[in-house]
């Protein structure tokens, strides 16, 4: 393929990057990564031009994309830069976060040639999308990227693509609002730091690692599934409501992958 490839993804718990990178290699194996996941890697702004593909993956929070990236995505600029929309979520729902994600791009710059949603182990629970994305995802994914290599090689011009159309709602529905809830810590803690060097609101003190900045933790999870003597745990009467109704709802089906 003629085209220069690039990821960006951000991936708190895995899935996202796992997601990407398999479609990824369904085109090519030579690409270039952006993972935003840590916050240092969210400052500077990217420029790409119509010689580049990029893929964007990120995780479906609350049925849309979460909002810190949305306002990060102002920086990544296209030229006529054909691009992949993936979003990944936790069998659930991906909602409108993957028309959310097409529209934020192509208004910067980008032309979407291709989208799909995944799924992967919701960041609440390990009884929900358990182990996904699993082999068959990934050779989902794959297959999905060597359909884009092919569409892209048997075109003449960008203009020859008809319009990407995806599923999703406009207006998108309305981002809900959670108390400020922030992960516990318990005894079994070692200090080892993992949680604050992983966190990717950098909402852990890395002086003191109870100390979570409510204003800043996404609840994304990474902390908690980091930890390797699990000593973070959220317990917090509305994150347990929801998490059980994703149990009583979400753990026994099998959402499949979606590809426009
Ligand atoms: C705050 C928050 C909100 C979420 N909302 C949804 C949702 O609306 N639908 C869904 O299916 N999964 C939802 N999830 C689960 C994530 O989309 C899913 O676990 C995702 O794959 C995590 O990506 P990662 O492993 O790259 O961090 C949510 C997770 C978090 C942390």
């Amino acid at each position: 393929m003629s085209k220069r490839l690039s990821l960006i993804y951000f991936s708190a718990t895995g899935g996202t990057a796992k997601v990407t990178k398999g479609v990824a290699e369904g085109i090519s194996d030579n690409y270039k990564e952006y993972d935003i996941t840590s916050p240092i890697n969210r400052k500077e702004s990217i420029t790409f031009d119509s010689n580049d593909l990029v893929i964007v993956g990120v995780p479906v929070y609350a049925g849309r994309v979460p909002k810190f990236l949305i306002d990060f995505f102002t920086k990544i600029k296209g030229n006529h830069t054909p691009a992949v929309f993936i979003t990944v979520y936790g069998n659930r729902n991906y909602d409108d976060a993957l028309i959310e994600l097409k529209d934020t791009f192509e208004s910067n710059g980008f032309i979407g040639i291709s989208a799909g949603a995944f799924i992967a182990e919701h960041s609440n629970t390990t009884k929900v999308g358990t182990n996904r994305p699993d082999i068959e995802d990934l050779k989902t994914a794959n297959k999905f990227g060597a359909d884009i290599k092919n569409k892209l090689e048997n075109l003449e011009d960008m203009s020859q693509l008809p319009k990407l159309i995806v599923k999703g709602n406009v207006p998108y529905k309305e981002r809900i609002s959670v108390p400020p809830i922030v992960p516990d810590t318990n005894d079994a803690c070692t200090k080892c730091g993992i949680c604050a060097k992983y966190c990717p609101m950098g909402a852990i003190s890395i002086n003191n690692f109870k100390d979570i900045d409510a204003a800043k933790c996404v609840r994304c999870c990474s902390c908690i599934k980091k930890c390797p003597v699990n000593a973070k745990s959220i317990n917090h009467e509305v994150f347990n409501k929801i998490t059980k109704g994703l149990i009583d709802n979400f753990s026994t089906i099998r959402n499949e992958p979606e590809c426009f």
